[in-house]
This record gives C-alpha cells, structure tokens and sequence, in this order.
C-alpha cells in the first residue's frame, strides 16, 4: 500500500476506472467518447474525496482489423496505429479528460505482460492445441456459433462472417462454468446494471465453449511465448492491457494496490468479453475478477448506431466548437443516460444547453453576484437567512454522492440542478431588490448570503461535469484555490463561503445559443 496521507491523515481510498481500449481503425467518435468522459467525470468525484485514482485509457492495437485498414492504406500496421492513436490522446486531452495512464497494445510493456500472463495460462493447464473450424467476424473479432448469427450475418454489424479452418490453441473456458457462477452469486454487484447482470448469468447457464486464442494466419500480433508461430487472439491480448498498465509481471507491490480494478466501464456490446471470458481468464492466470464490469448502452445517432460505412459518425471537435467542453460535458452526462441507449439530438442538446447551463446554471450566477455586487458592496455578507436553501444544499450533496454511486450521471445532476432551480425560485420569491429598495440591508443581503452560499455549494457538486465553469464561478465567488482541490463531504457543508470574500460579476458563463439558422 501507498504511504502517503489524505487530508486528514488516513491513507487515501484506492480507485481504479478504464475504459474500453478502443481500436484504431477508426477515429474517436461521440460513442467512443461518451464511455471515456463518464470514467472522467467519476474520477473528478474521486478525487474530490481525496481518493488516490488511477484512470486508464488507451488503444486495441493488433489484430484483422487493423491489419486490414492498414493494408487498405497501403502502410504498415504500426504506423496506421502510430496515427491513429494521437487521435485519441488528442481527443481526450480536448475533452480535459484526465488520465494517468494511456496503454497502447504495441508497447513493449504490454507484449511483456500478454507473455507472462498467457504462459501462467498455459502452465494451470488452461491452455491446449485444436483444431479451428467456424464462423469469424472480423469487425468484432469475435467467433460466432451457426446459431447466433441472423439470418447467415454477424448479430452485431449485420455482415457476412468469413470462415476459418486453422490448428489454433484454446483456452478451456467450458471450466470456468460453475467457478463464474459462484463469483456473481457471491459478488451480485460484480456486473452492472442489473440487466446487463441477468444477461450475463443467462449467457454462462446456457454453457460456455472453448475458445480459440492463437492465431496462425495473421502475424499482426504477440507470439505466444511457447510456439511463436502463432500469434495471441486480438481480445486475449486486449484485455490484458488492464493488468499491464498497473504493473503486472514487473512490479508486484504496484500491481496488488491496484488489482482488482474497482470499475471496467463498457459499451453492452464487450459486455461478454469483460464479464466472462475476462474473469475467466483471471481467475486461470490465478488473479481476482473485477470488482465491477458496468455496461453502457449505444449512443444512437437517428435510431442507428454510428458506423463509418452509415457515414453518420459525430465528431467531439465538432460539438465542441459549437458547445464548448463544458457544454459538451453536460449534454452527454446530464441528457444521455448511462445505461439504455440514447438517441443523439443536435436540437436537444441546444435546448437543454440554453435551458440548463445558459438559463439556469449562468443566469443565476449572473443575477447573485450581480446583486451582491450592488447591494452588499461586492463582498459576501457575514449573514444568511438559514431558510428552505440550506436544507436543500445540505441534503444535495448525498443524493448526488447516491447517484455517482451507481454511475447514475444524469441523476446526479438532476440533483445539482434541482439546487440551481430552488435557488432561482427562492430569488423570486424574497425579491430582494424589493427589499433593497426598502431599505432593508439585513434582509437583502441575508437573502443574498443564503444564494452565494449556495452557489458555493453548485460550484463544487457541478465540477467534475463541468470543471471550467465551476472553477470560474469558484473564483469569482473570491476564492484563491482551484475548486477541484476541494474535499468532499466537508466542502459542501453549509456555510463554507468566508464573510468578507471579494465577488466579481463577470462575463456569462455560458452565452446563450442561437440556431436559427
Ligand atoms: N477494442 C475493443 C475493446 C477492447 S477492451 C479490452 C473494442 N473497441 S471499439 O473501439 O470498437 O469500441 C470500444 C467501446 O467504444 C465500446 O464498447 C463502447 O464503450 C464505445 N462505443 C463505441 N461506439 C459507441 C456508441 N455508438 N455508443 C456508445 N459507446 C460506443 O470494442
């Protein structure tokens, strides 16, 4: 374990989050993108409580599928993945989407972590040659039985699948059956949500196969360190990366702080891959599963799942432009659920960007600081009313510390939000220009002290979806710290924002949108 000290002299929590590594044949979408920024968005919530995090992307590098789009460039694969992988770094880095680690299969790192993995696979005796024959679908990577395909195509891209014949090695998952059932039954929050959890039981009572986990005819990939003729099974070697990046096989004391990861974050689509052949796979290595494997639904782009051949991919860069990465940040955390599928909608994510962030969350910043401005001097004033906003802001925190517990985003801004609103109905409420002009300066500004304090409250609870908003309102608010320094719970207690604290009004923080064009 780490020796270095929390706030209040414990060790700090452990946490580990990854995404999917995704492959480089294509360039990052909105899809790849929505998986990457929750991981992001629940670590900024971490780490507001003082957590040691460890989040982890990166790129599925080998494999037909690169070797081919590599091919149809006319490069070598390594370079194709050269190119493509500083899409995604850049991506993310566009998003500020903070990472500690980005693995890239083609590393020397990982092809020594895939050999010590598999040749601890091998030698459990959970690995053995055979004959090949059957159905693969080189989109998914993936082997397909003649009764999961529709009518003669990959259930997933809807293509024809190729067939293969080849002497392979295969890794005995058909032994795993019973091992895995007894994991869930002790562990039910080991796959989320619970749906996802009952698809996976099914998939395992239903019987599990062997799988195939060499190849012969491809060389893009790690030889197997027993037989280098072959090459390791693209997905084999993908899934690995999660124990590479923590140091498996070279340093053991990094490696068992991080093992098990607490949260594999997955499109429903590797659902499988991560909730049975994976653990499978660890537990044959004589490793722990993952504490939790939490699959998402699709972002749907007019019904339809984004694909290049369908040309209706959207590209962050784009929405950024026009968004912002705030506004970006919030459209996909607040208005997409993580969970089911999501329609994308440019129409609704202008309508909640100028109802939620321009309306509710900007104008109230606006008009509260505005008034402090004029009627308290431009300094936060050393009284509050205490009424019906101080319940409220107390109680927000732990609903949204509820929803992040269950990845719910979109709850938990609905909760930050429902404050924002309060906030908003409270001002028209005590009209405290009325009492301004009144002449009663206790009752304005303990109006005034009630809604400054709360957006006290706001700035933290909405900083890890909207990080440069919230800092900006944090500043303004007087304060000379960053607000992702913060630690939470004590940060959103009532009554944080220093009497006397200089207020500055400012520019909007987020301008409204026009489209009518
Ligand atoms: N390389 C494998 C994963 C290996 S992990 C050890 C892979 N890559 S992928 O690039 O095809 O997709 C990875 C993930 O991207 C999906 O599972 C999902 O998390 C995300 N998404 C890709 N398209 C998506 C949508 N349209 N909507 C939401 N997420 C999507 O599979």
């Amino acid at each position: 374990m780490t020796s270095s000290r929390g706030h209040n002299g414990q060790v700090p929590n452990r946490f580990s989050v990854t995404t999917p590594i995704y492959y480089v044949n294509d360039v990052p979408h909105i899809g790849h993108a929505y998986t990457t920024l929750a991981g992001d968005v629940l670590c900024r919530w971490r780490r507001l409580h003082g957590d040691d995090v460890h989040y982890l992307t990166g790129t599925d590098e080998h494999g037909l599928k690169i070797q081919r789009a590599a091919e149809a460039q006319g490069v070598a694969p390594k370079e194709w993945a050269d190119r493509t992988a500083v899409r995604f770094e850049q991506t993310w880095s566009e998003l500020q989407i903070r990472t500690d680690d980005f693995i890239r299969t083609t590393e020397p790192r990982h092809y020594a972590a895939v050999s010590k993995f598999l040749q601890a696979v091998y030698d459990n005796g959970y690995i053995y040659k055979g004959t090949y024959e059957g159905l693969y679908c080189v989109p998914c990577e993936a082997y397909y039985a003649d009764d999961e395909l529709v009518d003669d195509n990959c259930p997933i891209h809807d293509r024809p699948v190729e067939s293969v014949v080849e002497e392979n090695y295969f890794f005995k998952l058909s032994e795993f059956e019973d091992r895995l059932l007894e994991h869930y039954a002790a562990h039910p929050e080991a796959v989320a949500p619970d749906a996802r959890r009952n698809e996976v039981l099914g998939f395992i009572r239903q019987g599990l196969r062997d799988f195939s986990m060499s190849r012969t005819s491809i060389t893009w990939g790690v030889p197997l360190p027993w037989d280098p003729a072959h090459v390791t099974y693209v997905w084999f070697d993908a899934l690995v990366n999660y124990c590479t990046a923590v140091g498996y096989g070279v340093d053991d004391e990094r490696f068992d702080k991080w093992w098990p990861v607490d949260y594999h974050l997955v499109g429903k689509d590797i659902l499988r891959f991560h909730a049975v052949y994976w653990p499978a796979m660890l537990m044959a290595a004589g490793l722990e599963p993952p504490r939790c494997v939490f699959a998402h639904g699709w972002l749907l782009v007019g019904g339809e799942k984004m694909s290049k051949t369908k040309l209706n991919q959207i590209f962050p860069h784009d929405l950024i432009a026009d968004f912002g990465i705030d506004g970006y940040r919030y459209h996909f955390m607040a208005d997409q659920r993580f969970g089911p599928d999501g329609d994308f909608s440019y129409e609704a994510m202008v309508t909640r960007y100028n109802a939620d962030l321009a309306n509710n969350f900007g104008n109230l910043a606006s008009r509260v600081l505005n008034m402090a401005v004029n009627y308290c001097d431009a300094r936060v004033p050393d009284v509050c009313e205490n009424g019906t906003l101080r319940s409220l802001a107390e109680s927000t925190y732990t609903d949204v510390a509820a929803a992040y517990d269950r990845l719910d985003f979109a709850s938990a801004c609905t909760s930050v939000w429902d404050l924002i609103r309060a906030t908003n109905a409270y001002i028209e409420d005590r009209a405290p220009w009325a009492l301004n002009k009144a002449g009663d300066s206790a009752a304005t500004a303990a109006v005034i002290g009630d809604c400054l304090q709360t957006l006290r409250v706001v700035a933290v609870l909405a900083a890890p979806v909207i990080p440069n908003a919230a800092g900006e309102l944090w500043r303004r608010l007087g304060h000379s710290d960053a607000v992702d320094g913060q630690r939470l719970p004590e940060a959103a207690a009532w009554g944080g924002l220093a009497a006397g604290n200089p207020l500055e009004k400012g520019d909007p923080l987020f301008p409204r949108l026009d489209v009518s064009d």
